[in-house]
């Protein structure tokens, strides 16, 4: 795994306004000093972000969050305590030293205490905040190991920290705490109704009240492929069709079981939504790579364990073109 003298030598990466990409339980992370603006434009240049879109920052315990928050509402408290370290991220008052690169100049700050034992031992040596985006370019799919990291950046990102496959495979659960009511604003493996149970209280969770477009989602987590999701026999019906056309299409099956027909490059991801979680992004990798005109994917389940699921499939699915069936 990862050494102590990786981990002290990234530590004089990030104190000298360098770039290291670290394990988190979730998905890899591309991290800069939190306090270094130097560092902090170094990080969007790497990612091709956008400026206004604002960064986690990373700290070793919830103690530490004092120091980048003004106001740390009772409800954080009850979050904390419940599923930190873990894979929730919090959005609170920003405290006024906190810079504007880091929230987008936004009057909130992103926090989240990571499990990862890499994460952990890395944020303890270095002592003060990472800040850490997902370790993708902008937009893409997120690296769930460091293979993926490596591939995503080459040379421009020389400290990788190897901690192994992650854990979870899917983003952080991110809850806004700033405003009048707790707000869900991005699903992961910790579930509202897990939420609402340690704060005793309703979140409200505008991505089920009011479902947005698809065509109007910001294009995200996505491949280069063109992908789309639906049920299993209509899934079945399209790629056959394809296929007849002379395309060449890639199957992320999820319940189905792979037809008589050549030509299709076929993924059997796990039936249970974590394992599902654990191996989606690899698995989009591994479909992306194909070079398919098309990737089909099988509609997760209704049930609440798959929400964040099926809220990166349909994230991945926005903007792409309808694949062509006549
Ligand atoms: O699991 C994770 O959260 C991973 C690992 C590396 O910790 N990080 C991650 O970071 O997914 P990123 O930058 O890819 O996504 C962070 C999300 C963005 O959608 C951003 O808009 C949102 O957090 N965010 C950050 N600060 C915010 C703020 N002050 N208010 C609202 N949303 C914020
Ligand atoms: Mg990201």
């Amino acid at each position: 795994m990862v050494s102590e003298r990786e981990i002290e030598h990234a530590v004089v990466v990030l104190r000298a306004g360098g770039l290291v990409a670290f394990p988190t339980e979730t998905v890899y992370g591309l991290g800069a000093d939190a306090s270094n603006p130097d560092a902090i434009r170094k990080l969007f240049a790497a990612k091709g972000r956008p400026h206004d879109h604002p960064l986690i920052v990373h700290v070793a315990d919830a103690v530490q969050v004092a120091n980048w928050a003004r106001e740390i509402p009772e409800a954080a408290h009850a979050l904390a305590r419940r599923f930190w370290p873990g894979p929730l991220t919090v959005i609170l008052r920003r405290a006024a030293t906190v810079s504007d690169l880091v929230t987008g100049g936004q009057d909130t700050i992103a926090l989240r205490v990571p499990s990862h034992p890499v994460a952990q031992s890395l944020l303890r040596k270095f002592g003060g905040g990472v800040a850490a985006p997902s370790a993708n370019r902008f937009g893409r799919v997120s690296a769930t190991t460091a293979e993926h990291v490596r591939s995503e950046f080459g040379a421009e990102v020389g400290c990788v920290l190897d901690g192994g496959a992650a854990d979870v495979g899917i983003e952080s659960t991110i809850v806004d705490l700033s405003g009048a009511r707790p707000a869900l604003l991005r699903p992961g493996a910790i579930m509202v109704l897990q939420l609402e149970a340690a704060l005793g209280s309703p979140v409200a969770s505008p991505a089920a009240s009011s479902p947005r477009a698809p065509g109007t989602l910001a294009r995200h987590y996505a491949p280069r492929t063109p992908l789309m999701v639906m049920e299993a026999d209509l899934l079945l019906e399209l790629a056959a069709s394809l296929v007849r056309q002379g395309k060449r299409v890639a199957v992320l099956a999820r319940s189905a079981s792979r037809p008589l027909l050549s030509g299709l490059q076929w993924v059997a991801a796990p039936p249970d939504a974590a394992a599902y979680a654990h191996d989606l992004y690899a698995n989009l990798r591994t479909l992306d790579a194909a070079g398919c005109d098309t990737i089909l994917a099988e509609a997760p389940p209704l049930a609440p364990e798959w929400a964040a699921i099926r809220d990166r499939l349909t994230r991945a699915a926005a903007g792409a073109p309808p694949a062509e069936t006549t």
